[in-house]
């Protein structure tokens, strides 16, 4: 079975000012400069645009990436409001998310949007998150696979086989995020399982095997060790519990069991 380096990302989405971006940035970085085994684990932080540069700046030496939580498709012109690819290098990214279910189904971006955000980010080079996930009422009516299905066929449509070496997949069931109902690590097994099957499907074994899927939903250092311990869960999307450094540093070290603790004194289970 391929070994896929598990990867830690936090989404700050609408949260935080300009001095505590600085202050989270700073420490985190701060703290995963003494962790031993940091090398283990990519991490990465997602701020808000406006914070971006701050927190490249801050983060720049360090084993902590920068990525956005959106970017539009278009290179430039007039697309008020909108980000480009190339701005957010310009900035110091390394990441994008793209297709967070808060932008589906709040701000109602489409597949189809999603996958050009996606195919922009790479042709540019910005290695993309592609989240993907079922809404609780879908879930209820047994349509958890054919969403996830749905999410991997479109978002990755005319996304080449040597691409995909540059994309994550978060699959974060909507009505896990934010609520602080996990998933099982059963279920999220289960649809991660399902989603590496459907990438084999696409494109095949090897690339399934080789992508990186992380779940995201509700996780906190306490759950993080168990979600991320499962076969095909791979890492972590972390929304809430990545604004406060603890909780974060918690959930790496949960990344980084069961094959040791990081030596830093950041503990899992707390
Ligand atoms: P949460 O958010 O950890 O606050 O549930 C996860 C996400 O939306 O990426």
């Amino acid at each position: 079975m391929a070994m896929r380096k598990k990867f830690v990302a936090g989404n700050w989405k609408m949260n935080l000012n300009k001095q505590e971006s600085e202050v989270l940035a700073a420490v985190l970085k701060e703290k995963m400069g003494v962790c031993e085994n940091a090398d283990r684990v990519d991490v990465a932080v997602c701020p808000p645009f406006v914070y971006l540069p701050i927190a490249a700046k801050i983060l720049s030496g360090s084993s902590i990436g920068v990525g956005a939580q959106d970017v539009y498709f278009e290179g430039n012109g007039a697309f008020t409001g909108e980000v480009s690819v190339e701005m957010l290098k310009d900035v110091g990214c390394r990441f994008v998310i793209v297709g967070h279910s808060e932008r589906r189904h709040v701000i109602g971006e489409t597949d189809e949007l999603i996958n050009q955000k996606l195919k922009a980010a790479l042709e540019g080079g910005i290695e993309p998150i592609l989240c993907i996930g079922e809404l609780l009422e879908e879930r209820e009516k047994g349509q958890t696979e054919a969403v996830i299905e749905r999410h991997l066929r479109e978002g990755l449509k005319e996304v080449s086989k040597e691409q995909m070496a540059k994309v994550t997949i978060a699959y974060e069931p909507v009505w896990a995020i934010g609520t602080g109902k996990t998933a099982t690590p059963d279920q999220a097994q289960e649809a991660h399982a399902f989603a590496r099957k459907i990438l084999a499907d696409i494109y095949d074994e090897s690339v399934a095997q080789a992508t990186r899927i992380q779940y995201g939903g509700s996780v906190k250092p306490n759950n993080a060790a168990e979600l991320m311990g499962q076969p095909d869960v791979d890492g972590a999307l972390v929304g809430g519990a990545s604004l406060k450094v603890d909780d974060f540093m918690g959930i790496i070290q949960g990344g980084l069991s069961p094959q040791g603790s990081c030596g830093c004194g950041c503990k899992s289970g707390s």
